[in-house]
């Protein structure tokens, strides 16, 4: 709910509030954002919340000789901040006019608020849902605004006091049950309004926005006094705590979403970096809390930005101890310069406070990213279980030893088989071929229609791998357009994993994209798309890319006026690069220089992204950066899915996913069974604590098939049974991180875990000072709950293992079980022959001949409890096996043991 009392804005959800005000010089400042506090009726009382005296101290700067008051606006909240006015932090928006001057002073114009909100143009974005009609994704529906009585918008206009015809409009939509605010900004330059005035309304339409494009295009002269737009934020955040605790997911391949926590000191911390992806080295995903803050309890915000190129994270402490928390597009790749008529908008940032600690504000996140960014239709699809080819063959793929892995795959309970890399001409190892998607008939004979008919005669659906954006020097692609590879003419270029990025700012390169995989998807019933990309971006140039002054392109990819697509194509003076549009959409944009490529990039990668998803709505895509490397909120607006790391290992694995959860649902990570010993890390783990974790997530299976012991067969099935019975507790209920209590030892361990965060931030084994990881996810009807517990080292004379089960309905009864798995008796070693009346040599023949015919099962146990004694009291698991005596009731847990427990409401 949006209130608005005496120049007072309240954005009100269900537990938070967020008040700004507009003060008597038109300042916007920020008052308050936290948990939800009373607003009266009639009058506001916010006096306490702000900054009042009369004398400015030492070498304060006055903000304006001609203003009211003595506002120094370094020691201000401000709801907006830029340069030139006595506020040196890092300013939300910093323009260089066409004098050259870098001052600017916005200050309020008008207002306007509505219910719903209206999707981007120039990005993907967020979406109301008003009722189930509501059938495509966030971006490029026809039903741009739609009327959800929770959902509302407000926009705040702003004028630069000295350029008038600068109006910057802040957009801020409050998702009221999710406990979430969005927030993005516009730029509007426009000759035309300032001449006319807007005192008063300024009531902003679609055709008003038009007529400025016309008059613009008829006087191109005043296109040359550009605006140079040097950083746009999309969100600025001013909080006058000065102990807070910056938290972000860092780290590179294999062990992506590292969380890293660092008190923010004096001075700047920044979480971006610039390879042309939002990337695992620093997820845009990102938290600020008090420091007395737990998984339950405590002060946390949230951001995320709705992007997948660079973004930039700055947090910032000044010298009064207030903190300013900025995130959008990296101002690195800006630099981008309007001109009269034009205008330039900034992606959604999303915005979450929770006072009940991290899993609070987390099931804020996912609840908002399932019903508002992933596509509506495919978030609460339950997921079908997936076999990948990959780590079960790599590039030895052929169509005969592919089906008889299917029909493995579909003994063990898979429903969609994916062929992975390899099915291509000339692809068989990953030096060649990017681009060329042609199959190769020497590895499937009979072609992909048939290959997938054979799937779907065995009751499997077919996926396949694909990387659209890159190509191979070495590939028929490469031969015929080489200057449609990114690299810079007549300069060496670099190479990741032997290959080139296309140039995807060119519209016919992003058109090829979208006919290649078009017609890809129409050779074969194909239901389901792993979309790759496995290199950063690096030696960026574009031969169709002008640089300012010699041209100017359109911005914009969707048209929500006329639902139809334009291109991000090249606009030269001379008309030669203007492609056919019937009427030109968008906003006309300069570039300098090719920093600014990457934003280029991605406004052809969501036209490609947004055609295709359109015109294949019965296909699943998944999003795949050599593991997690683009693991973002843009991808999933069109992608439902993102393979979360190549590392398949599950103690590693458990740590990322449980990084992922701090601002991802489980329904966007993809998670597979694989072999052990794993082929990244060569550890053994059992299998049951493989599938323990790759339960929590879009699952799947990848492994050889051929190795697998009638056991393990029989356990994989259970697996899937398992999957299929809890899926949608999974990827559609509440999932809460869980923490062991109840014991000294693990005390220690835990309160070490907590301080090792702190003394060693940067530390890339922080994690691995976690022995315990525990989670549980309960269905939206509280009527059932599974949950994890793994233990990565075993710790002797340690018998007392204590989990919680949170969620649950206090007043209902539930039966809990653990799963019991296979135990092998070899497990016990040589111990064997403490009860063996002859002696057995250990891995001998007799011993293998015991291990096939003893039958033994993990720990029995099964109990009847109210949920809040499972949530409070928690959940004493059977004493651990530690040294002495073995029985059913003795948990045998060895290093990398997992067990999962099932809670069912009875009564
Ligand atoms: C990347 C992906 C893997 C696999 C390979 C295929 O590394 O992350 O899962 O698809 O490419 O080349």
């Amino acid at each position: 709910m949006i209130k608005i009392k005496n120049d007072i804005f309240i954005l009100e959800t269900m537990d938070t509030s967020y008040i700004l005000k507009k003060d008597a010089n038109g300042l916007l400042k920020h008052l308050y954002y936290g948990k939800k506090i009373k607003v009266d009726d009639h009058e506001t009382f916010f006096a306490p919340l702000e900054l009042s005296g009369s004398f400015l101290p030492g070498n304060a700067i006055r903000y304006d000789k001609t203003e009211p008051g003595n506002i120094f606006l370094e020691d201000e909240l401000l709801e907006i901040s830029s340069p030139g006015k006595g506020d040196f932090r890092e300013p939300f928006i910093e323009l260089v006019h066409p004098d050259g001057t870098v001052t600017s002073d916005f200050v309020f114009d008008s207002f306007e608020t509505y219910r719903g909100k209206k999707i981007l143009a120039d990005y993907p974005s967020s979406y109301a849902v008003s009722n189930g009609s509501f059938e495509k994704s966030g971006i490029g529906s026809e039903n741009i605004s739609d009327t959800a009585s929770d959902v509302c918008t407000l926009k705040i206009h702003l004028l630069d006091r000295n350029m008038p015809e600068l109006k910057l409009t802040l957009i801020y939509t409050v998702f009221e049950k999710e406990n979430v605010i969005v927030r993005s900004g516009r730029l509007d330059y426009s000759k035309a309004e300032a001449d006319t005035g807007s005192e008063g309304s300024s009531e902003h339409n679609a055709s008003q926005d038009k007529d400025q494009k016309v008059h613009a295009d008829a006087d191109s002269e005043e296109s040359k006094d550009l605006v140079f737009i040097k950083k746009f934020y999309s969100s600025q955040l001013d909080l006058d705590d000065p102990d807070l605790i910056l938290t972000t997911f860092n780290n590179a391949w294999s062990r992506e979403m590292n969380r890293v926590d660092q008190p923010i000191t004096v001075g700047r911390h920044m979480n971006s970096r610039a390879p042309g992806v939002s990337t695992n080295i620093s997820n845009p995903f990102f938290m600020v809390e008090s420091p007395d803050t737990t998984e339950d309890h405590g002060n946390v915000y949230g951001f995320n930005i709705i992007y997948s190129g660079c973004h930039s994270e700055s947090v910032e402490k000044n010298e009064f101890g207030l903190i300013r928390v900025l995130a959008g597009i990296d101002p690195d790749v800006l630099d981008i310069g309007i001109g009269s008529g034009g205008s330039f908008q900034v992606p959604e940032e999303v915005l979450s406070f929770s006072d009940k600690g991290y899993n609070g504000l987390s099931r804020n996140m996912h609840t908002f990213i399932n019903d508002h960014i992933i596509a509506f239709g495919k978030a609460h699809r339950r997921r079908k279980i997936l076999f990948n080819s990959w780590e079960a063959a790599y590039f030895k793929i052929s169509e005969s030893k592919l089906l008889s892995m299917a029909k493995d795959a579909r003994d063990l309970g898979a429903q969609i088989f994916v062929v992975d890399d390899g099915w291509f001409i000339g692809r068989d190892s990953d030096n060649a071929a990017l681009g060329d998607w042609t199959v190769d008939n020497k590895k499937f004979p009979h072609g992909l229609r048939s290959f997938g008919e054979k799937l779907k005669s065995l009751g499997l659906e077919f996926g396949i791998w694909v990387e659209p954006e890159m190509i191979s020097e070495k590939s028929r692609l490469f031969e015929e357009h080489p200057d449609w590879a990114l690299k810079i003419p007549g300069k060496s270029h670099s190479e990741g994993r032997n290959q080139m990025l296309l140039d995807l700012s060119r519209t016919e390169v992003q058109d090829h994209i979208i006919k290649v995989i078009s017609d890809l998807l129409n050779s074969a019933d194909i239901k389901y798309v792993k979309w790759d990309f496995n290199r950063v971006m690096t030696d960026m140039f574009s031969a169709c890319v002008k640089l300012y002054p010699e041209s100017h392109r359109l911005n914009a990819f969707y048209d929500p006026e006329h639902n139809a697509f334009y291109s991000t194509s090249v606009i030269t003076q001379d008309g030669n690069e203007e492609k056919p549009h019937k009427e030109r959409f968008g906003t006309e944009i300069y570039i300098k220089d090719f920093s600014s490529y990457p934003y280029l990039y991605y406004q052809g990668l969501y036209r490609v992204m947004k055609v295709l998803t359109d015109t294949f709505p019965q296909v699943l895509f998944e999003g795949c950066a050599s593991g997690g490397s683009r693991f973002d909120l843009g991808m999933l607006s069109m992608f439902p899915q993102i393979w979360a790391s190549d590392d398949t290992d599950p103690i590693e694995r458990a740590f990322i996913q449980r990084g992922c959860s701090y601002g991802y649902p489980l329904s966007a990570i993809g998670t597979h069974i694989s072999s052990s010993p794993n082929h990244g890390t060569l550890r053994n783990t059992p299998l049951g604590t493989r599938a323990a974790i790759s339960l929590f997530g879009a699952a799947g299976i990848e492994l050889d098939t051929g190795n697998l012991t009638s056991v393990e067969k029989e356990q994989i099935r259970e697996f899937v049974k398992i999957y299929s019975e809890t899926s949608a507790i999974i990827t559609e209920g509440s999932f809460y991180r869980t923490r062991p209590y109840g014991n000294a030892v693990l005390d220690q361990i835990q309160s070490f875990v907590n301080n090792s965060a702190l003394l060693s931030p940067d530390s890339v084994l922080s994690r691995y000072s976690q022995n315990i990881c525990a989670w549980n996810a309960v269905s939206p009807d509280k009527s059932a709950s599974i949950g994890m517990v793994l233990q990565v080292l075993n710790i002797p004379d340690q018998v007392r293992l204590k989990i919680s089960v949170r969620g649950l309905d206090p007043d209902a009864l539930y039966e809990v079980v653990l799963l019991q798995d296979p135990l092998n008796v070899k497990v016990f070693g040589d111990l064997i022959n403490t009860m063996s009346p002859v002696h057995i040599r250990q891995n001998g023949f007799v011993h293998g001949i015991i291990e096939k015919k003893v039958k033994l099962r993990t720990e029995e146990l099964k109990v009847k409890a109210y949920g809040s004694a499972l949530s409070e009291g928690g959940l004493i698991l059977p004493a651990a096996y530690a040294g002495t005596g073995f029985d059913e009731k003795t948990r045998v847990f060895p290093d990398f043991s997992a067990r999962l427990i099932i809670a069912r409401k009875i009564k």
